[in-house]
């Protein structure tokens, strides 16, 4: 882990929605190049924590504070993949002018491109192991490609923090672990933190470093290891789980 400042910091951070409390007293501060997922019920406010950190939505108390700023919309330094985020986009563009859209942000853009942006174009869709496909159109291409556009897209401006939705959800074992796989690769190539949204702990134990986990209407972050505990999970999900560890190191929660 590097001695940079860290690229979260919530101090007491409360956020309401529609006049009710989604959760509060959020203190937690999460390290540069972690891998982090952020873990809770359905409507617990994971999204909501994303759109704190992306500046759309203001904390109702409490100061957040990313990457050593007060949260700002059009930050640069942030990419994210909205959950369902391919389910409103036109699926008659091709894969490359979609990845083209989070650099010029509109569609009418795309044929005045300097030459740095197209090079940053072809940078994202190697990194997400796209090329072979970027000439398709999105609809022609399989739920885990577009997977993979979707965060080419948000890497189009190779951000310090990356904040994914869900990004394993509708997608089958093998794709599910080629996102695993590919989130590693990200995590590695220069420093970048990573939040990741996810119903699916599993899938993603082996690259976490650290969770976000929404219970009992608080927000609190702890390393990895600290959250897969079968007490802590059970609470948070309503449902028995328990944690086993392999011989070969690996730890697994199941419900029992
Ligand atoms: N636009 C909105 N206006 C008012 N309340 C909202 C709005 N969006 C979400 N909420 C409420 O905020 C709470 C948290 O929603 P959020 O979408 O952050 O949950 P989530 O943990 O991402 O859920 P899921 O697992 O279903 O994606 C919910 O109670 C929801 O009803
Ligand atoms: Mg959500």
């Amino acid at each position: 882990m590097s001695d940079t400042p860290p690229v979260v910091e919530f101090k007491d951070v409360a956020i309401d929605r529609g006049g009710t409390t989604v959760w509060s007293h959020g203190t937690f501060s999460i390290p540069a190049g972690s891998v982090v997922a952020v873990i809770g019920p359905n409507g617990s406010g994971k999204t909501t924590l994303l759109h704190l950190l992306l500046g759309l939505l203001s904390p109702t108390a409490g100061r957040v504070r990313v990457l050593g700023d007060t949260p700002h919309r059009g930050d640069r330094r942030l990419g994210y993949v909205p959950q369902h985020h391919l389910g409103s986009v036109g699926g008659a563009l091709r894969c490359r002018d979609l990845v083209a859209l989070g650099l010029v942000g509109n569609r009418w853009g795309l044929g005045r491109l300097h030459p740095t942006g197209r090079e940053a174009i072809e940078c994202a869709l190697r990194s997400v192991d796209a090329s072979d496909f970027a000439g398709e159109r999105v609809s022609a291409v399989s739920g885990g490609q577009q997977q993979r556009i979707a965060i080419a897209q948000a890497l189009v401006h190779d951000p310090e923090l990356l904040l994914l939705d869900e990004p394993l959800a509708n997608l089958d074992l093998r794709h599910q672990e080629e996102m695993v796989g590919l989130l590693r690769d990200l995590a590695v190539a220069g420093d970048r933190t990573i939040l990741v949204v996810t119903h699916d702990l599993n899938s993603l134990l082996p690259i976490l470093t650290g969770a976000v986990y929404l219970l009992d209407g608080h927000a609190h972050y702890d390393e990895i290891g600290n959250v897969v505990d079968g007490e802590l999970l059970s609470h948070l999900y309503g449902t028995s789980v328990r944690v086993v560890r392999t011989p070969q190191g690996d730890l697994f929660t199941r419900s029992t």
